[in-house]
């Protein structure tokens, strides 16, 4: 079969949905691959390049959808592309099936499959196709990148000869993946980031990335299905508001990002707020296509408030980075085609039972199969619920400690009576001097465990050192044995030779892998 990439023919979209890597991985499922001329001159890739990747190059679109089985595309299927489509042909796009219905009916009629790559689902495995995921990541970093550019100052403080620069304040609102972006690019600028979610559970995540979480006194947990927020109560968004309205005086940028899947974007940054941001501060909202999180967002523009605040409202900021864009949505696409083709032969097949394919599939064998069921796999980010630990009052928490004590005291009474007994065994038949050096070897194992037993996580980097050192003693007792004339002695030895030698070099791999956790490459 052959997999095809049209030109995208939305005004002002730079992606592509194949690049010269994808097209050598393609190949190797057993596709053959055809790209039109010029589809990827606006990210960075001629045809030339393509050709060399072994893909031929198709003059004109109708040639393209004429020779492809398989349609890769960026912006789904317009007007005009859809006189295209043929019997039996799949097109893999993004398609968002829930605004567009009358593309779905389009694809019923000319029996073409349609494969959303926008609803591929949020779980672990599908993690590398997940379109959304990469190009709001992208988002994230260019919506920092651009408020950079219309901001007039550093991000990072400053102390030059030439005077005093303070480092410029970031309010990241929603830290889904575009958030988080955002947030681990202006830290990495320099900047002071603060940033704001309905999910408690990001806290973590946007702490580890050096900024601070803020905080809200109110009792309620957004949380929703798929790894994504339900809506806030207006309670509760009236907090979040009061806490912004402390915020904006003193923030020079703002970076909304706050959405729940399906829903108009939640009204978070108003003219009101807008007005208390000081002149020269910059508002980027992400949210732009979907109403903007700020009341003075116009999609794809940037506009000046009377206080002279800059609101940008750019909805193509993947398509700003061409390159890189194309290069992992291209990515993400050559994923879904390797599921698509389990014996790797080149032939497709849409395996409905898949969660993943059926997640996306939209429109199968003439029938549109939107929406889908809910995967049976857990979203990333959202464990089951646990149930609620029953409080407990002081007293029944002093008496459930001291019932743990009383057991623990007398597991450990028992194994040192079964202990002594063992010794007593051992010692009715075994020689004097063996007796000496076993006891010590017994009381040392018993420490031995004790201390390790007892040691916190936290000290477990610093305990493997303590460990290597003992392997280290234990290294130079055996290898004064190993010459031993005994040959048990001797076989004993060259165990713990090896032994202790296993655990040396495995401690300081482990020690070199944590290490690089920490370098930038
Ligand atoms: P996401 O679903 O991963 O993140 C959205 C976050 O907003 C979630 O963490 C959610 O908990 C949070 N949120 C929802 N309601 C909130 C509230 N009231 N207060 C605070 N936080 C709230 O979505 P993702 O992928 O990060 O995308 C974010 C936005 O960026 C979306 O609107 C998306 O359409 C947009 N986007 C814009 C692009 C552009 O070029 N302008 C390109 C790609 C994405």
């Amino acid at each position: 079969m052959k997999v095809g990439c049209p030109k995208e023919t939305v005004a002002g979209e730079q992606r592509v949905a194949m690049t010269p890597d994808s097209v050598r991985q393609i190949q190797k499922l057993g596709y053959d691959c055809v790209i039109q001329s010029g589809a990827g001159v606006a990210a960075g890739f001629d045809d030339a390049a393509y050709e060399e990747a072994g893909a031929t190059v198709a003059k004109t679109a109708p040639s393209l959808w004429k020779q492809a089985d398989i349609v890769v595309k960026v912006r789904g299927v317009t007007g005009a592309e859809k006189k295209n489509l043929r019997d039996g042909q799949t097109v893999i796009s993004m398609f968002w099936p829930a605004q567009n219905p009358d593309l779905l009916d389009s694809f019923k009629a000319a029996n073409t499959n349609a494969i959303a790559m926008d609803m591929v689902p949020r779980i672990s495995r599908a993690q590398k196709m997940d379109v959304l995921s990469s190009m709001a990541n992208i988002a994230g970093y260019r919506a920092v990148i651009e408020s950079g550019n219309q901001f007039g100052r550093f991000f990072t403080g400053q102390i030059t000869a030439a005077g005093k620069v303070p480092p410029a304040k970031v309010l990241v609102i929603g830290a889904g993946v575009a958030g988080l972006a955002a947030i681990g690019t202006a830290t990495s600028l320099g900047a002071i980031v603060r940033a704001f979610d309905v999910r408690p559970e990001v806290a973590e995540q946007i702490e580890s990335m050096g900024a601070e979480f803020l905080m809200l006194e109110f009792e309620e947990d957004g949380s929703g299905d798929g790894g994504y927020a339900k809506p806030a109560s207006p309670e509760f968004i009236e907090k979040e508001m009061a806490l912004f309205r402390e915020q904006a005086p003193e923030i020079d940028i703002v970076i909304t990002t706050a959405l729940i899947p399906g829903r108009p974007a939640p009204k978070l940054w108003p003219a009101e707020m807008v007005g208390l941001m000081k002149p020269g501060s910059v508002v980027v909202d992400l949210a732009a296509e979907q109403g903007g999180n700020c009341d003075l967002t116009v999609a794809d523009k940037i506009i000046t408030s009377d206080n002279g605040v800059k609101i940008v409202g750019y909805t193509d900021f993947p398509s700003r980075m061409a390159a890189q864009s194309s290069t992992l949505y291209a990515t993400n696409i050559r994923h879904m085609l390797d599921d698509l083709t389990p014996e790797k032969d080149g032939q497709i097949t849409i395996n409905m039972e898949d969660d993943v394919i059926r997640g996306a599939t939209v429109v199968h064998a003439g029938d549109i199969t939107f929406p889908p069921p809910a995967p049976k796999v857990q979203a990333i980010g959202k464990a089951p619920a646990a149930p609620k630990p029953v409080e407990l009052t002081p007293e029944e928490k002093a008496a459930q400690e001291m019932e743990a004590h009383r057991k623990a005291g007398q597991r450990q009474f028992g194994m040192l009576v079964l202990g002594g007994l063992f010794m007593l065994l051992v010692g009715a038949y075994a020689p004097a001097s063996f007796m000496q050096h076993f006891i010590v070897f017994a009381l040392a194992c018993f420490v031995g465990f004790q201390v390790i037993w007892n040691v916190s996580h936290a000290l477990h980097t610093p305990l493997m050192a303590v460990t290597n050192a003992i392997s280290g003693i234990i290294i130079l007792g055996a290898l004064l044995q190993v010459g031993s004339g005994n040959q048990i002695v001797m076989i004993l030895a060259a165990i713990s030779v090896l032994i202790a030698t296993i655990n040396i070099v495995g401690g300081f791999m482990v020690t070199r892998r944590m290490l690089a956790m920490f370098q930038k490459s």
